[in-house]
Formats: C-alpha cells, structure tokens, sequence
C-alpha cells in the first residue's frame, strides 16, 4: 500500500515546479508513494490526499533532490603527492605526461579490490547525500582493461543498492590510454570491446570520452561514439577543458546529452550545442583546483540559451570534491552564475544530462526526490560555505 503524506508550510523554488511562476512562496506537496502526487495551492488538493497525514515544515524550501551529473568518484589512491607539484609549477598536463595523473589512478584502482573500492566510494556518496543529492552520475575510466572497467562499473552499480540514491554509470574506457600501446590500438583492442562486455552485462548507462592532447583526438573519440550508438548508448564528452579541440561541436552532431569542462568553448561549439540541445555541465571545482584562469563563455551560453548543469567532477586529480552545494556556490562566485541559475544546474539541467526526465523537478508524476532546507531563499543554497543547511532528504518517498 503506498504511502501518502502532504508537506505543507513550505517554500517551493519556482521555476523548478512548473518552469514558470506559478509557486513563487506558498503551496503542498503531496507525496503518493514514490512519486509525487500534486504541487500547488492547498485548496486545489485532490481528494483521494484530503484525509493524508500532514507534516508542517516551518516554512522551509523544498527542493528537487539534487543531482551531481558527472562524478569519478570510484577509484583507488589518492594524488596528493600531484597537487604539492602542481603548487610548485608542474602542470596537469606534465604531470599526465611523465606517467602521473589518471596513470597513477589507473594503477591504484587496478590494485584495489572491489570492497575497497566500494568503501572508498561511500563515504563520498555519504558527503553527497548529507548535502540532499538522490542521483549521481557515476564514471569508469580508471582502469583502462576490461577487468577492472567491469570492477568499476560494478562498485558504481552497487552505491545504489548500499545507499538511497540513485546511480547512472558512464563507460569512460576512452579517458587515457596504456603508455606502452598507441591511442589506436587502445581502442580496438582494449576500449571498445570493453564497450561491449559492458554494455551486454547491463553496467553502463552512457558513454564518455576524454578529447584533448593529453587525451583522444576527435577523430578518435568518432569511433568511441559510432560503437556507442550501435549499442544504443548516448554519449558525452569531456570537451574544451584544457585546450580548444572542437570536441563540443563533434558531441552536438552525434546528439550528446552533454559536453562537460567547455573553458576552451568556442563560439562555433555554443552554437553547435544550441542546436542540439546539448547540456553544458560546468565543473567549477575543477577550473578552481587547476588554478585555471580562463572562464567558460557563461554569458554566451546564457545567450544561446544553452541549459548549463554544475558537477563537483569528483575525482582524485582535478577535483578532489564531494560538495555539491559549495560547487553551487563556486558556480556563482567563480563562473558569475546566478544562485537561480546554480540551483537549475543540480536539478532540472543536470537531469537532462543524465537523460532523465522523472527527476529534477517537483511535478505531478515525478520521482519524490525532495531536500528540504534550514532557509525559505533558494539563494543561500549558492551564498553559504561550509554550512551543513539540510533538514530532510526525501528519496522515492521515503524520508533517508
Ligand atoms: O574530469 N580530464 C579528465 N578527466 C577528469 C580528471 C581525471 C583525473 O585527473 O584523474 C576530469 O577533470
Ligand atoms: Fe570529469
């Protein structure tokens, strides 16, 4: 028998609830099971809620349950060693260069086992949701071979079933390759089959790759993507994080549900993912832990009308991050988002580029995913450092 109960005495974000300004303050929410059964003004509520319990909330914001859409956050070791030579002037790119960087991450993960892994992995997770999030993305991509791809995939698949959240896996295989093979080879041998393994045993969600000098070539990262979508996959695309390669465009023509980094955008990628609809998620964590100074084309993006997304990109080299609430407020005081615009980025835009579209919303028929904050204003959500502002965490209705 599902469960129903309404919040009542709540702030709702407006544009999460209806993508317009129907429920600038006040109005309920009933919670029908797993899903979400009404929003809007208690007079309307429907009958069939008329007799459910009734949990008063002081007048707090509830939002969607947020959502981190690009994460790395299963792998073995640590790179502290790196970020001491990095603030002494070696950068990520020599670092990758002289076999460090996801080398050394590819190392160490292929060394863990698979608890050890998992155990790692969850007390990230555990940070997420202390923070309200009920969907990540997960990535594979430290293992470049097959076995410790599927180890991966595997330890990104069982977050879901340890924890209340939901996991999407990404096949990252195309994310370096072995120094002792060439980027050619890597694929045929060792990647794309690997793609297959995967994807027949149910691991993976989407497909990823790394396009970038220190990386795969455009031409590369085709092939990736034209073996992806004879599996049925959508792809995405660390694109334009270090350098301008064009990855954005080729990602918009093969109808990615995003390109992810995007510093080195150019005016013909914003264009190129316009059209397609393609996500644009924005790592802030990861431009600030590089000490990157050159800015993504916010405002260019706005003007295009491109949905933008923000990710913590946790990871062990270029975001060692697991809060998505203080990469909201990195969003806005590094990137100029504004908190409206950080807050769509971790629910509604971040849903899209994960292909979802029965979360990241408070709407009639949707996941009740739901976080429910100390403050009434959205904006403290992005103005607060540190702070630990969550009251409640709703996952399918069940309050975890
Ligand atoms: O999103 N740039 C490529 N991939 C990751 C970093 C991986 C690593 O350094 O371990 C990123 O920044
Ligand atoms: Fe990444």
């Amino acid at each position: 028998m599902p469960r129903t109960y309404i919040l009542s005495d709540i702030k709702i974000a407006p544009f999460i609830s209806k993508g317009s300004d129907e429920y600038v303050g006040d109005g309920i929410i009933a919670v029908d099971g797993e899903t979400i059964g009404f929003i809007g003004d208690a007079d309307d509520l429907p009958q069939q809620y008329r007799e459910s319990e009734v949990r008063a909330l002081g007048g707090r914001l509830v939002t969607p349950g947020l959502i981190d859409c690009h994460t790395h956050l299963v792998y073995g070791g640590s790179r502290a060693r790196e970020f001491e030579m990095r603030l002494t002037g070696a950068s990520y790119e020599d670092i990758m260069t002289a076999g460090g960087g996801i080398f050394s991450t590819v190392e160490a993960t292929r060394r863990a086992s698979e608890s050890g892994l998992l155990a790692s992995a969850l007390q990230r997770v555990d940070n997420l949701i202390r923070e309200g999030v009920t969907t990540i993305e997960v990535k594979s991509g430290y293992g470049l071979d097959t076995e410790t791809e599927l180890k991966m995939l595997r330890v990104a698949r069982r977050l879901g079933e340890e924890r209340h959240i939901r996991v999407r896996t990404t096949f990252l295989g195309a994310h370096a390759y072995p120094k002792d093979m060439g980027a050619d080879d890597y694929l045929e041998q060792i990647c794309l089959p690997t793609m297959e393994e995967v994807a027949a045993e149910g691991l993976v969600d989407a497909v990823d790759g790394f396009c970038e000098t220190v990386g795969f070539t455009p031409a590369q990262i085709e092939r990736v993507f034209n073996a992806a979508e004879k599996l049925g996959l959508p792809v995405k695309l660390h694109a334009e994080q270090l350098s301008d390669q064009g990855g954005a465009a080729l990602a918009a023509s093969h109808n990615a549900l995003s390109a992810d980094h995007l510093e080195y955008l150019s005016d013909a990628g914003i264009a190129a993912m316009a059209d397609a609809g393609t996500v644009a998620v924005l790592l802030p964590a990861a431009f600030y832990a590089l000490r990157e100074t050159k800015l993504p084309p916010i405002q260019k993006l706005r003007d295009a009308g491109v949905p933008m997304a923000l990710a913590t990109d946790s990871n062990p080299g270029t975001s060692p991050m697991t809060s998505l609430l203080l990469t909201m407020n990195m969003g806005a005081t590094l990137f100029g988002m504004t908190p409206q615009e950080c807050l769509e980025g971790v629910t509604v835009h971040a849903a899209r580029a994960l292909g979802l579209n029965d979360c990241g919303q408070i709407k009639a028929g949707k996941h009740a995913d739901l976080a429910i904050w100390n403050f009434s204003d959205p904006a403290e959500m992005s103005y607060r450092i540190g702070d630990a502002p969550l009251h409640m965490r709703i996952f399918g209705g069940e309050t975890c």
